[in-house]
């Protein structure tokens, strides 16, 4: 098994009875503290001989590993946990430190020269932080995207004219990262011009200092995963996400109430042309921009006709997706990531589960608005044929599990078919108790029809 008979991984000799052997050390930090960390460390706590810690973590991750109080932003504190722990592996679940350069901080650093780092470099991760750096990256090597036209307080006078040559609706975008919240989508010319001069304005403060204006796609968007080590890739599950709040995708936009993986319309013909038209030219662009990037790629896709358009890269893995695609990966999964590391991802075996993942997401009353936090969790303990990951949730005093976000606990279940396993996932849903908890009850049931 990989990597044991690999000399690259032989971190640690010990002398036992006179003779060397080799121990692979399967000491792994995931950084985070949503339910996308929750899924990876239960995926990666699979492995065997594997030593998970959860760097915040919540009350889920506690089950899986050990949760260590230091925040993802705190570098310092996160190498010397690494050196102290004898971390091999780290794996960073959010987009933030990403773009703010731990990739670049652990490479630099002699001390953390053994501890391998998922994740692109800080270049990288401005395919997420910037999307007027994704745009560029994109048109130059020839991806398929949105027409756009990037608008600062010096140019608003062609934007709005580029505004006029578009049909509505009209989609403007704050360049930089606004927790989600930085794309608007308008019907109407006046106020898409209006709307354009308050992000100028900083909307959304210095994200929106520039802003990116982009024709509307049309087709249904289904988000794929990619685990590269910068020459070769994989494919992971690919997934639906649900970003509106009511059923029927009604309300307010939220970080996602729940996922599907596989998708009925992602077929083999589309994947190839995903992994043709965007996936190698990736590729090939992080190589000739010498970007170091041995990570995931979440390419948020717009699928008109068949044909894959890219709406967004992310330089993280999706939640709620992870939670659906996690229990789909089969294999060790440590494995996997030390092959990412060590940039030989083609020589490991990597299988994906036949089976739909279903997965609704419960959360607090009033999310995405304001809500409460601290509601006890009842009826965990009872659940069956389902796995919850937590998202928002921590121990009170008492050592009870509580709410500490919107979205507080995913609940995944699998069946043959989407049917089989919304039915599992909604049954196990209504066993669990928060004050004020929300969820949709539609979560695959557009996809049911395709199936
Ligand atoms: P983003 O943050 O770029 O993923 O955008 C948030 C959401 O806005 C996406 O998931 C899409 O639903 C929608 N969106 C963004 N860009 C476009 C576009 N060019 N055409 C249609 N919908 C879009
Ligand atoms: N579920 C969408 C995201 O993680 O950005």
């Amino acid at each position: 098994m990989y990597p044991a008979d690999n000399k690259k991984d032989a971190v640690d000799w010990k002398e036992v009875q006179g003779q060397h052997i080799t121990m692979v050390q399967r000491n792994v930090l995931v950084l985070g503290s949503g339910g996308r960390e929750h899924a990876l460390a239960w995926k990666l706590a699979q492995s065997e001989g594997a030593h998970i810690y959860i760097a915040p973590g919540n009350a889920g991750t506690a089950n899986v590993g050990m949760n260590v109080n230091i925040k993802p932003s705190d570098f310092e504190s996160v190498k010397d946990f690494c050196l102290k722990q004898n971390i091999n592996l780290v794996v960073v679940g959010p987009e933030q430190p990403l773009v703010d350069g731990i990739v670049d901080f652990f490479k630099s650093d002699e001390a953390l020269k053994a501890v391998k780092i998922i994740g692109p470099d800080k270049r990288g991760a401005q395919l997420e932080g910037s999307k007027a750096f994704a745009k560029d990256f994109m048109e130059k090597y020839g991806i398929p995207t949105a027409k756009c036209f990037k608008v600062n307080k010096g140019n608003l006078e062609a934007g709005c004219c580029f505004l006029e040559s578009l049909k509505a609706p009209y989609v403007l975008k704050a360049n930089g990262l606004a927790a989600g919240k930085g794309v608007l989508i308008i019907n109407d010319l006046q106020e898409a011009k209006e709307e354009l001069g308050k992000m100028l304005d900083g909307k959304f403060g210095s994200a929106s200092a520039t802003v990116v204006i982009e024709e509307f796609l049309k087709g249904i968007e289904v988000s794929v995963f990619v685990l590269t080590d910068g020459e070769h890739y994989v494919l992971l599950p690919e997934a639906k996400d649900y970003k509106r709040i009511g059923d029927g995708d009604t309300g307010l936009n939220t970080g996602g109430m729940g996922a599907v993986s596989p998708v009925p319309f992602c077929t083999q013909e589309f994947l190839n042309r995903v992994e043709d038209s965007i996936v190698k030219p990736t590729l090939k662009g992080f190589k000739a921009e010498g970007i170091n990037y041995k990570g995931f790629i979440f390419l948020g896709l717009m699928n008109d006709s068949g044909n894959p358009y890219v709406i967004e890269y992310n330089v993280r893995m999706g939640d709620p997706e992870t939670e659906a695609v996690m229990t789909r990966i089969e294999g060790d999964f440590v494995d996997l990531l030390h092959a990412c590391a060590d940039g030989c991802l083609n020589e490991v075996h990597y299988a994906k589960s036949e089976k739909t993942a279903v997965t609704v997401m419960m959360v607090s009353g009033g999310y995405p608005d304001a809500y409460e936090k601290g509601k006890v969790l009842n009826g965990l303990e009872g659940l069956k044929d389902v796995v919850a990951f937590h998202a928002g949730t921590s121990f009170n005093a008492d050592n009870e599990v509580v709410t500490s976000g919107g979205r507080v606990i995913a609940v995944t279940a699998h069946g043959h078919s989407i049917e089989e396993a919304r039915n599992l996932a909604y049954r196990e849903v209504e066993k669990i108790h928060f004050e004020g908890a929300n969820y949709r009850h539609d979560i695959g049931l557009d996809l049911m029809k395709l199936q």
